[in-house]
């Protein structure tokens, strides 16, 4: 059993490949995959860079080049609904392109030739993460200090089983948000990359996992909050999210 792990961004990546007992490394297409073992799991971990074209040309390439039976997104997400707080964490159930309209020649969100609106994770997976997540909750501070959970305003997160929409659009705008909810009104977060992943993983019939850390509410602030949040607060959860999922 090999399982995928990908992200967009650089600094999860390196967290997890600081604990990664590296066996291969190989470049192709700028993207760098590293083979070995991580919490004990044979995996393949690389960093996609950012938007729906590169995250699905990495998903393809890791299929088609890696025995992958698995894969894992994770990374950070701009909340869109008011009970989803920054530090919270949202595991996909469907995903959705918020950007694809092929109207009137099919419905607005649908998948040409598919047929589908949204692509569904894996319902068994969801719950082990879910899990994964309430461990590291659990002991959330063995992993980040009073300081900094004060600094980035997270008391009591929360983990969200729901709808995300992606698309290749930085969200900070309340226009923005207000157009993405008149079409997907249950969607909880926005980003750039888990649809586009769910549609690949789907089209190759390999079961995947999204999940994201909310680093901003795809407000005005956004692009402040998220460099910073990715870098040192999204790395350590994903590192210990997947320790919990990757140890069962
Ligand atoms: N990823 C993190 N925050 C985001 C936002 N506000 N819009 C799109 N993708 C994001």
């Amino acid at each position: 059993m090999k399982i995928g792990i990908i992200s967009a961004m650089k600094e999860e990546i390196q967290a997890i490949l600081n604990v990664l007992e590296v066996r291969k490394k190989s470049t192709k297409g700028m993207r760098t995959y590293f083979e070995g073992t991580l919490f004990g799991k044979e995996v393949v971990i690389v960093f996609s860079r950012w938007g729906k074209v590169a995250s699905a040309t990495t998903v393809t390439q890791l299929l088609n080049d890696f025995k992958i039976q698995e894969i894992i997104f994770t990374g950070v997400a701009g909340a869109i609904q008011p009970e989803v707080s920054i530090g919270d964490i949202i595991i996909g159930e469907e995903l959705y392109q918020h950007d694809l309209d092929g109207s009137p020649l099919v419905d607005t969100y649908e998948v040409p030739l598919l047929g589908l609106r949204s692509f569904t994770t894996n319902h068994e997976n969801r719950i082990k993460l879910k899990r994964a997540c309430e461990d590291f909750f659990d002991h959330i501070h063995n992993y980040l200090d009073h300081d900094k959970l004060v600094q980035f305003k997270i008391s009591k997160p929360n983990i969200h089983i729901g709808a995300i929409a992606s698309g290749d659009q930085f969200i900070s705008r309340k226009e923005q948000i207000s157009s993405i909810l008149s079409g997907l009104p249950q969607v909880k977060c926005v980003e750039m990359e888990g649809a586009a992943v769910a549609q690949v993983c789907y089209e190759y019939n390999i079961p995947y996992s999204i999940i994201r850390t909310i680093s901003d509410n795809a407000n005005q602030n956004a692009h402040v909050d998220f460099p910073k949040f990715a870098h040192e607060v999204a790395s350590i959860y994903a590192r210990a999210v997947l320790e919990n999922y990757l140890k069962v």
